[in-house]
């Protein structure tokens, strides 16, 4: 056995051959030389106690809230019933008013291979009054069960407002730690946007439904008392010919219901919403999005829609990102990105989120608008009227961390590192928006990384010299 002195000198020249590695070869920004312990990631069992059922017969569960329509004044409860459909309604009433209202919704089921699923409602709840805490309770008689969100504000041009960021979450250990570092972070989060990749369950031998619900019932203790904005990953294809199932995104659709008609979208992939102070838009990396495509023709109408007096933060989310410097999933983004970058230029997108990547990664302002096929100009080069790309789709899945990074660091890249985490877009005002990224293996409060974003419409000054 080796001594501990004999494992100092060792430990040092690790150390120092990182530090140098970034700093021979970081031709961008910086690779970060914090190296997580790589273990694989294991999902919970499903006798874990964040799976739990809720005791009684037939109670609710894997209660869900997302927003339902388009500007933040009605909220979409969904939730599941084992046993017997019940009932599909929703009581609701303001923190201030003792009248409880009603609103009835509808419930579905669904088959997958060898899989029913229990009895799946959505009730639309509307007519909300901004800025308000609701109590809601869905159930029938001693199984009843009672949550509350709160509104946002009226959507307007100064409304601060603080959203949280989760990708590709999985249900494994890291999972549980990501979901709790949001929870318990100091800047709370009043909405998640969550850029695809939610259960896994695909990865199951048959794609076992069973962990859709099992992560239904993980992810309850969050989402059923704030909005989580859903973005469609690859895991929510579940196409599985091989077992009969022919029908793309069955599981996720018909559990994750969106407000796509309330943007005149015509399929739950992509759409947008208005939030406080932010236009989101979500797109699909899954959908057709070529030229004359559903979601294309409904793209190139809904930028010009965006009025920046009134929303001044223009948020884009998709799954697969179009700026990553990792080896995994390496321009996967590219076709999408040659469709559409110089519309988010041209429309000067704030932030773009993405996923897929299971690691993080933030990017100069660049764009790579030029190239023609003959004039070979196909360099990113610094663009203060394009977003900031984002990748976190360091959630804590079960497939594990992408530790492997294209060398040297491209200079679009401004930061990267191979850990799980979560960020924070704390937006305060028209101009000035504060961003943060946690890592797992941090305290709760603690900042990995973080930029004071500046808004491209209202305030296009170069922030990189303000960034970390
Ligand atoms: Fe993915």
């Amino acid at each position: 056995m080796k001594s501990f002195s004999s494992f100092v000198p060792a430990f040092v020249a690790i150390v120092l051959g990182l530090v140098l590695n970034s700093a021979v070869f970081a031709n961008g920004g910086k690779t970060s030389v914090y190296v997580r312990q790589v273990q694989k990631a294991v999902d919970m069992p499903l006798d874990s106690d964040v799976f739990r059922v809720p005791p009684g017969y037939n109670a609710p569960q894997q209660v869900h809230i997302t927003q339902g329509d388009h500007d933040g004044k009605a909220v979409i409860v969904s939730w599941l019933t084992e046993d017997e459909p019940g009932s599909s309604v929703v009581l609701y009433w303001g923190e201030n008013i003792k009248q409880k209202k009603k609103a009835e919704g509808k419930f579905d089921t669904y088959k997958f291979y060898n899989y029913t699923s229990g009895y799946i409602h959505h009730c639309t709840i509307r007519n909300l009054e901004y800025s308000t805490k609701y109590y809601y309770e869905v159930g029938l008689d001693h199984t009843r069960r009672k949550f509350w969100f709160t509104t946002p504000p009226a959507v307007g041009p100064n409304v601060p407002y603080t959203f949280g960021l989760i990708g590709d979450l999985g249900q494994s250990f890291d999972s549980n730690s990501t979901l709790t570092h949001y929870e318990q972070n100091p800047q709370k989060g009043q909405a998640v946007l969550f850029v695809g990749d939610l259960s896994y369950a695909d990865n199951y031998p048959n794609h076992d439904n069973v962990r859709w619900d099992s992560w239904g019932r993980f992810v309850e203790r969050s989402v059923a008392y704030q909005p989580w904005i859903w973005t469609a990953g690859n895991h929510e294809i579940d196409f599985a010919p091989e077992i009969g199932e022919n029908e793309p995104f069955k599981p996720y659709t018909h559990r994750y219901h969106v407000p796509y008609r309330a943007s005149t979208s015509t399929a739950p992939f992509w759409y947008s919403i208005k939030r406080a102070s932010a236009y989101i838009i979500v797109l699909s990396s899954y959908s057709a999005y070529g030229k004359y495509t559903p979601q294309y023709k409904w793209l190139e109408k809904e930028l010009p829609k965006v009025n920046r007096s009134e929303t001044p933060w223009l948020i884009v989310l998709m799954h697969s990102p179009w700026y990553n410097s990792y080896n995994y999933h390496y321009m996967e983004g590219e076709s999408m990105r040659v469709m559409y970058e110089p519309w988010f230029v041209q429309y000067k997108v704030d932030v773009v989120f993405a996923g897929h990547v299971h690691a993080y990664e933030r990017s100069e302002r660049v764009s790579n608008i030029a190239y023609n096929v003959v004039n070979g100009i196909c360099t990113p080069v610094k663009d203060q009227s394009a977003p900031v790309y984002i990748t976190i789709g360091d959630g804590g899945n079960l497939e594990g961390l992408a530790t492997n990074m294209t060398e040297p660091q491209p200079a679009y890249s401004a930061y990267r590192e191979a850990s799980f985490g979560h960020a924070i877009f704390d937006i305060k005002n028209q101009t000035h928006a504060y961003y943060s990224w946690h890592r797992n293996h941090d305290g709760y409060a603690v900042e990995a990384d973080s930029m004071w974003f500046f808004n491209r419409f209202w305030h296009p000054v170069d922030e990189s010299s303000t960034s970390q």
